[in-house]
């Protein structure tokens, strides 16, 4: 999950490296670091500094924007050793000449340290990073790789210090001497991007600098040199010289990164949620009743249908199976991407906003003969770019860690397909659920307005309690695990959460005086009521989401009548809680701790 740039260009590299860093600052905010090439000798350089992208422009030197046309930068999610600075990238060799970056793990770090350090290496830290910089250092045997053509030579021994590795990586290396990058990788991505003035490279679209045109995405094995000039040079896995492949253009919408006037990036994500479900209508319209979205998407309509995702996706792909098999009629599961086993001639639907998931890529690694359709916010994804078939949910940049409007454009996407897959089994209740489909952005809204001075006023009350159950039953469930793991991941709170009926099971022997119990509701509400009476009489306090309640209300605008994905709009409020919740015990919202907006390892 840390996010790798590099720039060889004219003389713009920190700026263009740093801009890159910001933007990939969502994949791990741990530490970040620099290194790059210093004036006419080009002397290697490097910055690293624990914690956000602004603790590393506090150590760098007011000179490093000076002429520097060559670097390599990296934001850190922590796999090996502490997220310190020392254990920042780049990392270096014994000579510190050698600089590397790198997204992934290495499985055999252990050995190879081992062997290292028996050898004579200085080893400085625990990160797997560090052992490929001396791996480096080997096959390049002491002599600097600035001599000669420098820049083959250090691509040669990046190829064959990766020959010793087990694992995965995605590498950006630069060395003393050499004005140039060397890039590789092993089923992590990377790719590279061209500017008017420069060849850059990053391991997301979004770390490339907005005035790339193109992108190449580099195969597992090949090793691509970046050199003044713009000169490219592609080697496939044997080290043998290839065209570089066809570039791709980018069509990415650089969005505004600003807050608008609210006070943190949730709070805005959560706002835009109406005009994002707008957008997928609108896309969509005219193309469910008649099946066509189908065609257009390049999926076939009549095979069961396999749901593949991790976290809150997995909880829109879990909506969104409900809907297919009650709606169309087709056998759907989900599947967490993580506990994947061999795919058989389904359709497999990937839901995944980042769409650089490393569990999804895995799974889709691993083959299987049916047909892939990715459901993202990454239309350049590496999970789109594999996929047969892009549903582009269009959500503009979710900077924000938790998952907000990608949830919702999740479970919309979703319907939407569940209804054009129904469609084209004759199925007759398209048109009316259409209708209801067409209501959800004023929905959204307006539960958006009501719920939010609830949610804070609710968050003064509880925020202390240290564990909340959430329940709901059938369609309302999903939403119920969302809400529950909104409040987990940004307040630290311990959430339980449940179809109301197993907690008689055993769950409710957690429940005493005063813990809160969030209800969804959903129907049979009734049933639901009953079990929440239950736990009141237990001493609960009920939070009732949409609905009549006991203790307390939290508003959530909902339709007369439960449509096929149950109780969308009451995420709104749960989303809304979970902030408030978050704001009280003085956390950041935006960037909960430990974790990272896109989950590159497996
Ligand atoms: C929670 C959250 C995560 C992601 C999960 C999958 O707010 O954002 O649970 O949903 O890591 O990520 P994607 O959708 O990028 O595959």
């Amino acid at each position: 999950m840390c996010g790798i740039v590099a720039h060889c260009g004219e003389a713009s590299a920190v700026p263009s490296l740093l801009g890159g860093l910001e933007r990939l600052e969502y994949r791990g905010y741990d530490s970040a670091g620099i290194a790059w090439l210093h004036g006419a000798g080009h002397r290697l350089r490097v910055a690293r500094a624990a914690g956000r992208l602004s603790a590393l422009l506090d150590v760098l030197p007011a000179d490093a924007a000076d002429d520097v046309a060559v670097g390599i930068g990296h934001t850190r999610w922590a796999t090996h050793g502490e997220p310190t600075a020392a254990n920042a990238h780049p990392h270096r060799d014994c000579t510190g000449t050698v600089a590397v970056v790198h997204n992934g793990t290495i499985d055999n770090a252990d050995a190879l340290a081992e062997r290292l350090s028996a050898a004579g290496h200085r080893i400085g830290t625990e990160v797997d990073t560090e052992l490929i910089a001396h791996l480096i250092e080997e096959q390049l045997d002491g002599a600097s790789p600035g001599t000669g053509d420098g820049l083959d030579r250090l691509a040669e021994a990046v190829a064959a210090a990766v020959g010793q590795l087990r694992g995965a990586w995605a590498l950006a290396v630069t060395a003393e001497g050499v004005p140039g990058v060397v890039l590789t990788r092993h089923r992590s991505p990377l790719l590279v991007g061209t500017t008017p003035t420069a060849l850059t490279a990053a391991s997301d679209t979004l770390g490339l600098c907005p005035r790339t045109a193109t992108v190449r995405e580099l195969g597992d094995g090949d090793t691509v040199t970046l050199a003044p000039g713009r000169t490219l040079r592609w080697r496939g896995p044997g080290g043998r010289e290839t065209e570089p492949p066809a570039p791709l253009r980018l069509s990415v919408r650089h969005h505004t990164v600003e807050l608008d006037g609210a006070p943190d990036h949730t709070s805005k994500e959560i706002a835009e949620q109406p005009a994002v479900v707008a957008r997928i209508l609108d896309a969509v319209a005219g193309r469910l009743a008649t099946g066509r979205l189908l065609g257009d998407l390049g999926i076939p309509g009549d095979r069961p249908v396999r749901l593949l995702a991790c976290g809150s996706s997995a909880h829109a792909a879990s909506v969104t199976a409900r809907m297919i098999s009650r709606l169309a009629g087709l056998p759907a599961h989900v599947v967490p991407a993580s506990e994947h086993s061999p795919a058989g001639d389904e359709l497999t639907v990937a839901f995944s906003q980042s769409g650089e998931t490393a569990d999804l890529l895995a799974a889709h690694a691993d083959g299987g003969p049916g047909p892939w359709l990715a459901v993202t916010n990454n239309p350049h994804s590496t999970l789109a770019r594999r996929s047969d078939g892009v549903f582009d949910l269009g959500c503009g940049p979710e900077l924000a860690v938790a998952a907000t409007k990608s949830f919702t454009a999740q479970v919309v996407a979703g319907a939407a397909l569940a209804l054009a897959l129904a469609a084209a089994r004759d199925r007759r209740a398209v048109a009316e659920w259409e209708r209801v489909l067409l209501g959800i952005p004023d929905r959204l809204a307006a539960t958006d307005a009501m719920a939010r001075p609830v949610a804070e006023e609710l968050a003064k009350a509880f925020a202390h309690q240290p564990g909340w159950v959430f329940i709901s039953r059938g369609a309302g469930v999903p939403y119920a695990q969302e809400g529950a793991l909104k409040l987990k991941e940004l307040a630290y709170r311990w959430t339980e959460a449940l179809p109301a009926g197993e907690l008689k099971h055993g769950p409710i022997a957690l429940v005493t005086a005063g813990v809160p119990v969030v209800s969804v509701t959903a129907a049979p509400a009734d049933r639901l009521a009953v079990n929440a009476r239950e736990l009141a009489a237990r001493g609960a306090r009920i939070i009732t989401v949409g609905g009549a309640g006991q203790d307390a209300v939290l508003p959530a605008v909902l339709p007369t009548r439960e449509p096929p994905w149950g109780p969308l709009e009451s995420v709104v409020a749960l989303q809304h809680l979970a902030r408030e919740v978050t704001v009280e015990l003085g956390h950041d919202v935006d960037r909960p701790r430990n974790l990272a907006k896109s989950v590159t390892v497996e």
